[in-house]
């Protein structure tokens, strides 16, 4: 038994953040952003926009381009790192928005490698008979935690949702999935403030070590992508997309290279959407797929990486 990719969908904001705008707040340029990170803008959410809202409209295309209803849905995990409260989890209040219930919901928190943690655990849950028709969200609204005084931080990110829906199928599906965790790294990429009897301690904000995290980053993902293989017996040559976390274009291009994969066949969405952790790798697959360069038979790695720190990748046959 399988579990196969049968819809996609996603949802951006309204608004479109500039770099030219983000230069008049902070000493920046649109020339530094781009050369560094390629990403020339990205979407914020409203004020009254909760992720459970972004996630919403993602679940709802993704439910439409697969053909499914909603009362087929007997799993829910939504990815995100940016939750709408502290509790009830954003896939419970997601869940009450879509007006199904009873089925398994819950979130994930692996930060930018929250997509294919969930994703991974759909399919075991969907190789293991206990789910049938799976939703999995990856959704953030992280303009809440940018720190927008940070130049070298704010310009990285973005707010966004991506859904795809999963069915058990005797046909080839997801091929083989691996997750990774290192410990030692949490202090590198965090955003560690709590509420405390009421009151917020710590920074509250994302904050990044930028050069400790890009190296980390492409070597993980390299490595990942290996054994991605391995585990599914196939090659890199047997790749026809490579579908990556959006952080940053430079990050992008060496796995690609790693890959020997030239970018014509690497989904880049990283120019328009930032870095939209979670949110970023089913983004990006939406993208490739309503676009038209991702068809049916074809073979997908998809990759992601953050936070903890955490990473992993999932390689899939569309
Ligand atoms: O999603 C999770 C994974 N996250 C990532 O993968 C992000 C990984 N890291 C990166 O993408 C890059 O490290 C950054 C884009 C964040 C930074 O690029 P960098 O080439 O590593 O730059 P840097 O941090 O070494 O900074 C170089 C210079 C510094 O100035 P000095 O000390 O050389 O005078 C920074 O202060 O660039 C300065 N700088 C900026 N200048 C203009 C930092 N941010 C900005 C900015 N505009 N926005």
């Amino acid at each position: 038994m399988y579990a196969r990719l049968i819809g996609t969908g996603s949802y951006l904001p309204e608004k479109i953040l500039t770099n030219a705008e983000l230069a008049t707040r902070v000493e920046t340029s649109d020339e530094w952003i781009a050369s560094r990170t390629g990403i020339r803008e990205r979407r914020i959410a409203a004020e009254h926009q909760m992720t459970s809202d972004l996630a919403l409209k993602a679940v709802e295309r993704a439910l439409e381009s697969a053909g499914i209803a909603r009362e087929e849905i007997d799993l829910l995990i939504v990815a995100t790192t940016t939750p709408d409260n502290t509790f009830p989890s954003t896939a419970c209040l997601l869940q009450e928005k879509l007006g199904v219930h009873g089925f398994p919901a819950f979130d994930v928190q692996a930060v930018c490698a929250g997509f294919v943690y969930a994703l991974t655990t759909a399919n075991a849950m969907i190789k293991s008979g206990v789910a049938k028709c799976a939703v999995v969200v990856g959704a953030e609204k992280l303009s809440s935690i940018v720190d927008w005084n940070d130049r070298g931080t704010c310009v990285l990110f973005g707010d966004g949702a991506g859904a795809v829906v999963l069915k058990a199928s005797e046909t080839p599906g997801i091929l083989s999935t691996q997750l990774h965790a290192d410990g030692r790294y949490s202090g590198i990429l965090k955003a560690e403030g709590r509420v405390n009897h009421g009151a917020v301690v710590g920074n509250p904000f994302i904050y990044m070590e930028g050069n400790a995290v890009f190296k980390f980053a492409v070597r993980a993902l390299a490595d990942v992508a290996e054994k991605t293989l391995a585990a599914a017996g196939l090659q890199k040559s047997d790749i026809d997309w490579l579908v990556p976390h959006q952080a940053n274009l430079r990050i992008i291009e060496s796995t690609a290279k790693h890959l020997g994969l030239p970018m014509e066949q690497v989904i880049v969405t990283v120019d328009k959407h930032g870095n939209t952790s979670a949110a970023s790798i089913p983004l990006a697959l939406d993208e490739g797929v309503k676009s038209g360069r991702i068809k049916p038979g074809q073979t997908l790695l998809l990759e992601g990486i953050g936070g903890g720190f955490a990473w992993g990748s999932v390689l899939l046959k569309f």
